[in-house]
């Protein structure tokens, strides 16, 4: 039945509501203090990659603007605010040195939002792999999840004591599948066993990240961030259930099953298995790790239609868009009860820790008229999947925080600046910051939850 009660009344107060960002999209000042180039900073200079080659040297200018932009946050009225860490900042060549005056930004930005009575939840890698290291080969090497325990071990030591939560990853399916599989992301490979590779060893590095978080800071809740798909079959024929059962494996179960169940799903390990990379013993015990929490980013759900071209295979091209009536300016399809379609499906295959909604939003591009940005749509779309958080919860699903994607509009990988997400305009001549009209709306319900948890 509907709840008809408004949403401010239908979560509990130790609620999180927060905003989310990620480094590369925000922070700009690529060449600053030591910073050195990323995989996304060398994908976006070549042709043909990212809509008119945009890149990430400016960008939203937030590594300049920091206390402008952590003030921002505070106005927005909300309890925590989740953002990645710049591996190439902190260890600019992946290994070897450390770099100070890269950790020193990350401080000054914990500080200001403890100073700022606001929930730090930080994310290690949010796809920007340091350059140097696709000389071993990138996530297609075992040497890579090594590198990125150092990393986690770094972080851990120098920040854990500030942070309220840490994820490992975000959205490991865009690392492996649309990096190394679609060619979408940075690298752009179009590879199937370089992308098994990938899967593996991101896999590994999120296992082994934990540990070396886990020695340093044993009271640092640690978790992972997923974007989980919702697949729907395009319709009721066999061939479509069947290309619909797969395609949750593919997409969904060769993260959740080694993190939570300790294995990759059994119809992928018969159609795959051969050509994944080694994997040693203690593997998959490293990745099966007991997390503290995990993030759900949700957009949009996947409607699986059988390929003649791949047949009983794994899905080697990406489903096209719906034909979904309602869309986003980015082309998604609206639909909020796939969130909790999904939550019930993977808390039913999976036993699964307290869940955040770490990203859910959608894209808009109007613009500034007369001081105001009037973006109707998005207010709608988070206040419809709200509406469906706030059901979970009273399911009795273990949903703790919703974070909307994104604070501000900003560097939207292979689409450049042209698809704006933000709740907050960000001009990007100017840099001038203004407050949309969701960003409003959300600031007027954040405020009645002032904890979090
Ligand atoms: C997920 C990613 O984590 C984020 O970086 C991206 O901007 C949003 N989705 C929107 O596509």
């Amino acid at each position: 039945m509907t709840d008809t009660r408004p949403l401010s009344e239908r979560f509990p107060g130790d609620f999180v509501f927060g905003v989310a960002t990620a480094a590369f999209q925000i922070e700009g000042a690529s060449k600053a203090d030591g910073r050195k180039p990323s995989i996304w900073d060398a994908f976006s200079n070549m042709p043909g990659r990212v809509f008119e080659r945009h890149n990430g040297d400016i960008a939203c200018d937030h590594y300049n603007r920091l206390e402008e932009d952590l003030d921002l946050i505070q106005a927005l009225g909300v309890s925590a605010y989740r953002f990645s860490i710049a591996w190439p900042r902190v260890i600019p060549e992946g290994t070897g040195p450390i770099n100070e005056k890269g950790l020193d930004f990350y401080d000054r930005l914990v500080d200001g939002l403890r100073a700022r009575g606001i929930k730090a939840f930080a994310t290690l890698y949010h796809w920007d792999l340091p350059l140097a290291l696709m000389g071993d080969g990138g996530w297609t090497a075992r040497k890579t999840a090594h590198a990125f325990e150092r990393y986690a071990t770094t972080i851990a030591a120098r920040l854990g004591d500030r942070l309220d939560a840490v994820a490992t990853f975000n959205e490991p399916w865009c690392s492996v599948w649309l990096s190394h599989l679609y060619g979408i992301h940075a690298p752009g490979e179009r590879n199937m066993d370089a992308a098994l590779h990938a899967l593996h060893f991101t896999n590994l590095a999120h296992g082994l990240g934990v540990a070396s978080i886990r020695s340093q800071r044993p009271e640092l809740p640690v978790g992972l961030v997923l974007n989980a798909h919702q697949t729907y079959p395009g319709s009721e024929r066999p061939d479509d259930l069947a290309a619909e059962r797969r395609a949750f494996d593919f997409h969904n179960g060769v993260f959740f099953g080694p993190v939570f169940a300790g294995a990759y799903p059994e119809s992928f390990m018969s159609a795959l298995g051969h050509r994944m990379p080694q994997i040693e013993p203690g593997d998959m015990e490293t990745i099966h790790q007991p997390l503290d929490w995990w993030g759900l980013n949700y957009y949009t759900p996947m409607r699986v239609v059988a390929d003649p071209a791949t047949g009983a295979e794994f899905p080697a091209t990406l489903p096209a868009p719906a034909m979904a009536e309602v869309k986003t300016d980015i082309g998604w399809e609206v639909h909020a009860p796939a969130l909790g379609d999904l939550i019930r499906r993977l808390n039913a295959a999976y036993r699964l820790p307290e869940c955040y909604i770490t990203e859910n939003g959608a894209c808009y591009n109007m613009d500034v008229e007369d001081g105001e940005v009037d973006d109707q749509p998005r207010l709608d779309y988070i206040a419809a999947h709200l509406d469906v958080t706030a059901s979970l919860i009273a399911e009795g699903y273990p949903m703790r925080g919703y974070f909307a994607w994104s604070l501000m509009d900003n560097f939207e990988w292979a689409e450049g600046y042209r698809m704006r997400f933000g709740i907050v305009h960000v001009d990007y001549d100017t840099q001038v910051r203004t407050i949309k009209k969701s960003g409003h709306w959300y600031k007027a319900l954040a405020e009645q939850f002032p904890r979090g948890n």
